[in-house]
């Protein structure tokens, strides 16, 4: 079998994971990880993958760790990094003779949460640039007042009403362009949860050889 992301999407594994993760993550409360997430990563780290000029199959494996990076959420939050990359080797090392991109995918995956990874290939940097960068207030399941305004996640991935990315490959810039409504969360919020997450997509931009510009309401704050 042939490591593409429609193979992938038609695995009846795979899905069962992103529909287990996603009744996980509702019980928690959390924002989506579900079949929204994975298909805005997807289609975004692809997006990156093109954009940068890497080979059709590797856009392929983005696309493909992309989709599957957070299925592992429904075996625990915490390694769920690890859990995904594991479960994707079982489903898929018995029916792929692509060693090395059942790797590269697998190494994506692992590597998308903690500050002790380490970019050592394309798709990792892709994945966190189209990862870190899903933040929209579509990704708040639970819409009433009270549960946006408890959690500072919510608060903050419901203020942002608008969210594009941009890669430009005659400057080397990308660009995450925000808009956001400080009716639902200060400023300082968005700054209290994603500084690290945009410090992570500043790294994986210049992993690519290329700047991060993070622009919220028309200011260019990086
Ligand atoms: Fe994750
Ligand atoms: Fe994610």
């Amino acid at each position: 079998m042939d490591l593409t992301l429609a193979n992938v999407k038609q695995n009846e594994q795979i899905d069962e994971f992103i529909s287990q993760t996603d009744r996980k993550l509702d019980a928690m409360n959390y924002s989506d990880h579900g079949r929204r997430h994975a298909g805005i990563v997807s289609d975004r780290a692809q997006m990156i993958a093109r954009k940068v000029g890497l080979s059709n199959e590797r856009i392929e494996y983005a696309g493909i760790a992309g989709f599957c990076h957070d299925m592992g959420n429904f075996l625990g939050r915490e390694l769920h990094h690890h859990w995904a990359s594991i479960l994707f080797h079982q489903v898929f090392s018995n029916q792929t003779e692509d060693i090395e991109g059942l790797v590269a995918i697998m190494q994506a995956i692992s590597n998308h949460d903690k500050d002790t990874a380490r970019l050592t290939n394309e798709i990792s940097a892709v994945l966190i640039l189209a990862d870190k960068s899903d933040v929209h207030r579509d990704r708040v399941k639970e819409k009433s007042k009270e549960k946006i305004l408890e959690d500072i996640h919510n608060r903050v991935n419901y203020s942002v009403t608008r969210n594009d990315l941009d890669v430009n490959e005659n400057t080397k810039i990308i660009t995450l362009m925000l808009r956001l409504d400080t009716k639902f969360t200060p400023i300082m919020d968005f700054f209290e949860i994603f500084t690290g997450r945009m410090n992570y997509c500043r790294k994986s931009a210049e992993y690519l050889g290329y700047k991060f510009k993070l622009v919220i309401n028309d200011f260019e704050l990086l």
